[in-house]
């Protein structure tokens, strides 16, 4: 039997990286086999990829440059960890997946829509989640988190204040969209990373009944 891949989705700072976390743990607990890996990342290569694209200054990379990375990051990731988990009938939860590209490189930088998704085809293979969990949260609750974190990824954070209000409306439209393609629950990221989780775990055994 094909396993479940779901996907965790939000602007920064909304806490996907810890309910990613707590949502692994409690599907092992369940007994589920579950590989956990992140965007862009996830394997030695795609790391490899990751520390081009998060190190250095925002002007280091050209637009393209960044968005092409980022698929090809994607491309490793989808094709040597999460097909061959989800084929093995292993469970995949993914911290950020390809709706990151449409808000970050086209919301925020402005590229071409129509040329993204076909590089995002490229690289995934049309593989869609089983279920979406698109994040939610204010934008100050969210800046506040995300400046309370500590860590030298600061590529994408130095951008200025413009380029970051583009990529969460644009998150907003994104998340909106992912539904005609599949199952999206919306979680509200505010209150407690407890109160939260109980929210995540609820989306997920509404979804894959018995999978909790
Ligand atoms: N519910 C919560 N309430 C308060 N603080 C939280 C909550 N969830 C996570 N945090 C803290 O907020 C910070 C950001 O959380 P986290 O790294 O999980 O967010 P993220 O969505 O993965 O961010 P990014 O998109 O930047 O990777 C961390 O320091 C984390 O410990
Ligand atoms: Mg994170």
């Amino acid at each position: 039997m094909q396993g479940k891949f779901i996907v965790i989705e939000g602007p920064d700072g909304t806490g996907k990286t810890t309910q990613a976390r707590e949502l692994v743990q409690a599907l092992t607990a369940a007994g589920r086999d579950v590989e956990h890996v992140r965007e862009p990342g996830g394997c030695p290569s795609a790391e490899r990829i990751r520390a081009l694209l998060v190190e250095g200054e925002p002007g280091d990379l050209l637009n393209w440059t960044e968005a092409l990375l980022m698929n090809a990051a994607r491309h490793e990731l989808v094709e040597r960890v999460i097909r061959p988990a989800l084929d093995a009938g292993r469970w995949v939860v993914c911290d950020r997946y390809y709706h990151s590209t449409l808000a970050y490189q086209g919301g925020g930088l402005g590229l071409d829509t129509g040329r993204l998704d076909a590089l995002i085809e490229m690289a995934t293979g049309g593989l869609e989640p089983d279920l979406l969990l698109a994040f939610s949260l204010s934008a100050e609750d969210a800046l506040a988190r995300a400046r309370a974190r500590e860590d030298e990824e600061k590529r994408f954070e130095a951008r200025e204040d413009s380029y970051h209000a583009r990529v969460r409306a644009s998150y907003a439209q994104v998340l909106r969209d992912a539904a005609a393609r599949g199952p999206v629950a919306e979680i509200d990221a505010s209150g407690s990373p407890e109160a939260v989780r109980e929210r995540v775990l609820h989306a997920v055994a509404d979804q894959f009944k018995g999978a909790l």
